[in-house]
């Protein structure tokens, strides 16, 4: 049986997220320069978003720009921006298409005018999608949402306006607010780590690592992972017995 065919339809994951890693090693490996390997992970983004809507997958987040990334050389900085806004131009037809909605999460407010210009004009383009909503993680860490959440919180308690916080309401802060947390983590490239990603909303999430570096991702990668993904057995701290 093919690696679709294997899968559940009616326990595929609400929310997968994805550290999209290796696209410099990619890249060195060939003797080429680090742009060229996240060019060609564009590819593997458009395959991944294409694999989750055809299989009715609610949410999409891919780590596309880590606050640490904005220490890179500058060149390759301006290379990823440049990037993010001739993907998001060139998309932005394609997702309405397929009723796919974009949202973004992380201190967008860093990014240049034209940046923002061009995300903002596509969320607001695909606001009423009602398939896939993609969530690009974007000057994101994990600890950068769960301080802002703690600074949000803190003012509307100074102005009398929460006095105790709980799960419920702590999530209503982080920047997913409304969003499922992911029970699919995919990171590419050997690394076992979640450098900074989700910190808080991954607290359940099945952790998936494959060694395939990020441009050579496609649909079968993510079949597979979503095959791992159906043969855990997901306990939230219970016994098995229990479930
Ligand atoms: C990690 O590889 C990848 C990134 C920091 C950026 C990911 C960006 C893209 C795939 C392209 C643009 C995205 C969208 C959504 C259009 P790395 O550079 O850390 O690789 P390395 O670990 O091998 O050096």
């Amino acid at each position: 049986m093919s690696l679709i065919e294997n899968l559940n339809k009616s326990n595929l994951p609400t929310h997968v997220a994805v550290i999209m890693d290796g696209n410099g090693r990619w890249a060195k490996k060939r003797g080429k320069m680090r742009l060229w390997g996240h060019r060609n992970g564009v590819e593997a983004v458009r395959s991944t978003i294409e694999a989750a809507a055809e299989l009715q997958i609610g949410y999409l987040t891919l780590y596309a720009f880590s606050s640490e990334n904005w220490d890179r050389p500058q060149e390759e900085v301006m290379g990823l921006m440049d990037l993010l806004v001739e993907a998001i131009e060139k998309e932005t037809p394609k997702l309405l298409k397929n009723n796919i909605r974009l949202q973004a999460i992380g201190d967008t407010e860093r990014f240049s005018e034209k940046v923002k210009n061009k995300l903002n004009n596509c969320i607001a383009e695909t606001s009423q999608c009602t398939g896939l909503t993609v969530v690009l993680a974007l000057s994101y860490s994990g600890q950068w949402d769960i301080l802002q959440a703690v600074n949000s919180i803190a003012r509307l308690s100074k102005q009398g306006e929460i006095e105790e916080v709980d799960r419920e309401v702590f999530e209503q802060h982080l920047s997913t607010a409304g969003m499922p947390s992911p029970e699919l983590m995919i990171r590419t490239s050997g690394e076992y780590r979640l450098s900074n990603f989700l910190l808080w909303q991954l607290a359940y999430a099945e952790l998936y690592f494959t060694d395939v570096n990020w441009p050579d991702f496609n649909k079968e990668e993510f079949y597979k992972a979503l095959n791992y993904y159906q043969s855990r057995e997901r306990r939230f701290g219970k016994t098995s017995e229990q479930i």
